[in-house]
Formats: C-alpha cells, sequence, structure tokens
C-alpha cells in the first residue's frame, strides 16, 4: 500500500517536472506561431479555454488544462468583500503559476467602488496579465443583491465600473456576460457595446440568462450578434460538450475563443480536441494519479483527497469495474488507501471484458449525484 502511494508520489513530482518543461515546450513552439486573438496587447495562443468554475477550476486542475491544450487560465470568482478583508481564501483562490500566464483574476460584488479598488490591489501583489468582472453568477444571494448576473440589470453601473476599471489598471479588464436577466431583458447587445465603450478588452458570452441559471439549452446565436457588433474578441460559452460542439459554436457565432465548463470535468482532454469515448484507459488512469498528486501536493493529504472526489466521479463516468473506485470514494480518507484500491481496479479491468453491470450504472448514478450542483 505504501509502495502504492510512494509511487504516485513519485508519479507527481516526475509528473510536474514533465507538464511544466511539455509546457516549455509548448511556449517555445507557440512563440514562433501568430497568437490566436488578443486581449488588447496579451497575446493568446489556442481558442479553447476552460471556464472559470468555483469549486473546480482551481491551481491543479487550471494546470492539467493547460498542459493538454486550454489557452488561458481565468480563477474561479473571487468576492471583492472578502478580498477587502483580507480573507485567506480568497487570496489563496487567486493562487497562479507563473506557466499559467495568460491569467485572469476573476472578480464578483455589486459594490463598484470595492471592485475597482480590490482589482487594483489585485493587480499590485499578483500582477494578472488581465481582470475579469464576473457579470453571469446565477446563484439568487449574489445576483439578487446586484453581483454576477445581477449586473446585468444596472448597465449604467457597468459603464462606470468598466471606465474606471480601464482607465485606473495597467491591465486590459474583460467581462463574462450571460444573455440578460431574463426572457424579456434580453439585453446583451446594450450590455456589449457599453463593455466595448468603456474599454474592455474581451467579452466571453454565456448563452443564458439568469433566470435560466442551467436549464434550457444554451442559446448561441446572440453571440454571433455580439461578435458581429463588436470589434474585441468575443468567447463563446455554454453547452459545448463535444469537439463537434467546437466546431459548431465557432461556425454559428464566429466566435474568436470557445470557453469549455462542465464538459472539462472528467475530460480535460476536450482541449486536446478529444471526446470522452476517445479517451484510453490508460490516458484515463494515468491522468487520475497525475491530478490526485497535484492536489495532495495543493491542499495537502486529506483535503486533497476530499475535494479530488468530485473529479474522478467524472473521470470515471461510465467507465466499466468501478466497484474498487466506489470503495475508494466512499472509504477512503488517504491517498495511499485511494491508490491501492484504484490500482485493483485498473488489474481488474485490464483482466475482465468490459461490460457495465447494472450495479456499477446505478452506482455511477449515485456517484453523479454526489457532484455539487453548479455554484454560478
Ligand atoms: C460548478 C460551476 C461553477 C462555476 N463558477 C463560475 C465562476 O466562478 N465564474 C464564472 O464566471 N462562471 C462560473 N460558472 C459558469 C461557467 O463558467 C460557464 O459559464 C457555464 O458552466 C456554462 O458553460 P458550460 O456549459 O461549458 O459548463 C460555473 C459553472 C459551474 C458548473
Amino acid at each position: 500500500m505504501g509502495l502504492a502511494f510512494q509511487g504516485s508520489a513519485h508519479c507527481l513530482r516526475v509528473g510536474l517536472v514533465t507538464l511544466r518543461s511539455s509546457r516549455y515546450n509548448q511556449r517555445t513552439m507557440t512563440a514562433e506561431l501568430q497568437p490566436t486573438f488578443y486581449i488588447r496587447e496579451i497575446p493568446v495562443y489556442g481558442d479553447l479555454i476552460l471556464s472559470p468554475m468555483a469549486g473546480f477550476s482551481d491551481k491543479p486542475f487550471r494546470a492539467i488544462c493547460r498542459e493538454l491544450g486550454s489557452a488561458m487560465s481565468y480563477t474561479e470568482f473571487v468576492s471583492a468583500d472578502g478580498l477587502s478583508h483580507n480573507n485567506h481564501r480568497s487570496w489563496k483562490y487567486f493562487e497562479f503559476a507563473e506557466e499559467e500566464r495568460p491569467i485572469a483574476c476573476q472578480l464578483f460584488d455589486h459594490d463598484i467602488d470595492r471592485l475597482v479598488v480590490q482589482s487594483q490591489r489585485v493587480v499590485e501583489r499578483l500582477h494578472p496579465d488581465t481582470i475579469d468582472i464576473n457579470m453571469g453568477c446565477s446563484v439568487p444571494k449574489i445576483s439578487q443583491r446586484g453581483a454576477g448576473a445581477g449586473l446585468l440589470r444596472t448597465p449604467e453601473k457597468i459603464a462606470e465600473l468598466f471606465n474606471r476599471l480601464s482607465k485606473t489598471l495597467p491591465v486590459p479588464v474583460t467581462g463574462k456576460i450571460r444573455l440578460g436577466w431574463d426572457d424579456q431583458s434580453r439585453n446583451y447587445l446594450e450590455v456589449a457595446h457599453i463593455l466595448e465603450d468603456n474599454g474592455a478588452s474581451a467579452i466571453a458570452v454565456h448563452g443564458r440568462t439568469k433566470v435560466q441559471a442551467y436549464h434550457g439549452e444554451a442559446d448561441w446565436r446572440p453571440i454571433a450578434e455580439i461578435k458581429a457588433a463588436v470589434k474585441i474578441p468575443v468567447i463563446g460559452n455554454g453547452d459545448v460538450r463535444s469537439v463537434a460542439d467546437i466546431d459548431r459554436i465557432k461556425a454559428q457565432t464566429g466566435c474568436d475563443a470557445v470557453m469549455i465548463g462542465r464538459a472539462a470535468i472528467g475530460n480535460p482532454w476536450i482541449f486536446q480536441r478529444k471526446d470522452f469515448a476517445d479517451v484510453t484507459f490508460a490516458e484515463r488512469t494515468a491522468l487520475i494519479r497525475q491530478h490526485l498528486a497535484a492536489m495532495v501536493e495543493y491542499y495537502g493529504p486529506h483535503t486533497g483527497i476530499v475535494l479530488f472526489r468530485k473529479h474522478v466521479v467524472k473521470y470515471i463516468k461510465g467507465v466499466p469495474y468501478a466497484t474498487d473506485v466506489r470503495l475508494a470514494l466512499l472509504t477512503c480518507t488517504t491517498a495511499d488507501e485511494f491508490i491501492d484500491l484504484f490500482s485493483q481496479w485498473e488489474e481488474r479491468y485490464e483482466r475482465d471484458d468490459y461490460q457495465l453491470s447494472a450495479e456499477d450504472a446505478e452506482l455511477f448514478a449515485q456517484f453523479e449525484s454526489c457532484v455539487a450542483a453548479p455554484a454560478a
């Protein structure tokens, strides 16, 4: 058991070295290529970007997505109020590796004075490449107070906010929006113009209203309308689940880049333009080990494994013979134990044929329901 984990810890070190060097190589290579687009003067190489996702797009997961091809990083959204109180956790969400650049630090608040002051502090302390303002969060306790998607109801505040941010910050300022508050107030074009006119350097658009939250299908037509209406880069987002979807949203909207959220959880290979079904078992298990080791290194042994559970259920979704992994998920409190049981699962998979049992199918459904509901 001990050996198994030592192996994985070693794997972590090797994994990170590989990761860094592969990213370095990627940068060396891309340095000779043309950027796909610019966020003001910041070149972005590539057209697929991991969405900011509270509880998921942390430093370890962003590193994995970048290694596989995500073109830039966005942090999870952070409350300007929390930053102003020097809340340790708020500042921790903004930790990033130098190799992640370009990196956007994303803030939210209903108080625009506080957003301006805290954005300045973030830039002075951490020197991110861009500051991004969240105007898409639909969670009632945030949006009802006028933050997140709540800002879409007060376009005049958005104008003042971006005017002040773009005049005072040395780095580009970007915004991530939804289509509007509800179907009766889809003011995305007005907001897009306001953003551009007040100095925003890019807009990411989730093709749903606040009221829709995550229901229904994302509507990509407004993304095309925004792209036709503004000169700054437009990043399309919402329900991109497959390589075919990437091609479709690009063709239908002409967007400069595509932001992928939920579909990247359990399938970060989507940034390599690979669908879930095209990832081999060996690739999957190697990445699970690498990701777990990175989580343990970043968060410590206990929190690391607990936070990893919601990723692993997605990595193994639909993969046969996951009973041992279920055991690991439900009983393991250390990475050692997890790796031990995980190895048994790998062996079983290699030995047996790949029929999904009814029991496993039911368990996967249970795992699914364990994963946190969308937060923003
Ligand atoms: C669990 C979760 C957390 C999210 N957190 C954020 C966030 O912190 N900031 C943000 O701008 N959007 C956040 N979002 C929204 C996503 O960035 C994205 O706009 C949305 O999920 C639609 O894209 P998708 O269909 O590719 O998932 C979150 C979404 C989910 C599911």
